[in-house]
């Protein structure tokens, strides 16, 4: 209503309600090492072009005579009611985006302006205390990447905690960086660029393993975070994570529906499908397309869904393939490099708009009715 409105009145959204046109906006803004490190990807990025093209291989059946007058986006995750079922996805380096290099605190006004909540990623350019508070009364969730020390891992996790997090995100496909050509070619390491690895730096275990104070020696603290980057996991460590909170735990990159049989089994609180946007390795399947199987496998346990999300439409699909919160990335990423939290927060806005046309259109007021309605295979 919003946005017709205005556009009735002739005023135009500042930051454009579709993608497509979001991104050339976004590519003709950004400096060109900042377009190569949110929009670039592993190899010659075709699993990424995949991700969002599988979308397109998938569709819907409207119901006609439904009562549709209301619709309700409400959805529920670890007890918690949210208002909507889209999440922001976690990303590093979030200020790269931004003039004054605070993206996160950003990302989490937007995250309060609109309910929808944030996973901080640990490696945010604000300390996860401050995004915390900057997300008001929306939940946000810690997106944990798990130093290879353990005393440093507990850390992080307990002061999320502490912090008021509402679940531990174990990312398991980066311990390691994947193939990326574009930030190979051009030197471009946005995480060595001077930008602050807050939670890191700001840290008291980071602080006694580098021996003195970060602002003394920044380049021995990059140093030592690149050295510390990347635990590889096992099933063994999942152990190890439950003793070290008590909040829910997600695990974020399982694709094989076996591992989420396996997960589900261990006792995780959420199944995270996700291929990392094409990030981590190229030539893997659409991860739209890997949704159904693991949703089946998980059984009871709840399934979040990234990768190749780009519109409403896109959201409701994979809410009907059984996902039950679905994450945007590089889209409010976009949105903050035009139009910082008020930009992040008018994409997650058009997304959420789309989404819910498309359940007036279609005769699905809730999200039980999108589930039951499913999508198919197309060709
Ligand atoms: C990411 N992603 C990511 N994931 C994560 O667990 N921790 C992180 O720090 C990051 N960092 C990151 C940076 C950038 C620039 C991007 C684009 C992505 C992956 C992210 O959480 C999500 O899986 C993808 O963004 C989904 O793909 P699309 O839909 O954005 O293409």
């Amino acid at each position: 209503n919003e946005l017709y409105g205005a556009g009735l009145r002739g005023v135009l959204p500042k930051v454009p309600v579709d993608f497509a046109t979001l991104e050339a906006r976004a590519t003709a803004a950004m400096p060109r090492y900042v377009l190569d490190y949110v929009q670039g990807g592993c190899g010659d990025e075709h699993t990424q072009r995949w991700n969002a093209e599988a979308f397109r291989h998938w569709g819907m059946v409207p119901r006609m005579l439904v009562d549709t007058a209301t619709r309700d986006l409400t959805t529920e995750l670890f007890g918690l009611a949210l208002p909507s079922p889209i999440f922001m996805a976690p990303i590093g380096v979030t200020g790269i985006c931004t003039q004054d290099g605070h993206g996160d605190i950003a990302a989490a006004q937007a995250s309060a302006a609109t309910g929808v909540p944030l996973m901080l990623s640990t490696l945010s350019n604000d300390p996860m205390e401050a995004v915390a508070k900057a997300c008001g009364d929306t939940p946000a969730f810690f997106q944990l990447y798990t130093p290879k020390d353990t005393a440093l891992a507990e850390s992080l996790v307990s002061r999320a905690e502490a912090a008021g997090y509402k679940a531990i995100v174990v990312t398991l496909d980066t311990w390691v960086t994947g193939w990326r050509p574009r930030d190979l070619n051009s030197g471009n390491f946005p995480q060595l660029r001077g930008h602050v690895l807050a939670n890191y730096f700001s840290d008291p275990v980071f602080g006694k393993l580098l021996g003195h104070a970060v602002a003394d020696d920044p380049a021995a603290a990059v140093g030592l975070w690149a050295r510390l980057f990347g635990k590889v996991l096992t099933w063994d460590d999942l152990a190890w994570l439950r003793g070290a909170t008590k909040l829910p735990i997600v695990l974020k990159g399982i694709c094989h529906p076996d591992d989420a049989a396996r997960a589900a089994d261990a006792g995780v609180d959420a199944i995270y499908c996700s291929n990392h946007g094409g990030r981590q390795a190229n030539g893997g399947v659409a991860a739209i397309d890997m949704l159904p199987g693991v949703v089946a496998a998980a059984g009871d346990v709840p399934v979040l869904f990234d990768s190749g999300v780009r519109s409403g439409s896109d959201v409701v699909k994979a809410l009907a393939m059984g996902a039950r919160a679905v994450g945007v990335g590089r889209p409010y990423l976009y949105g903050l490099a035009l139009g910082g939290a008020d930009g992040a927060a008018h994409v997650l806005r058009s997304i959420l708009a789309e989404a819910d046309l498309m359940m007036a259109v279609n005769g699905w007021p809730t999200l039980e009715a999108v589930r039951a309605a499913g999508a198919a295979r197309q060709g």
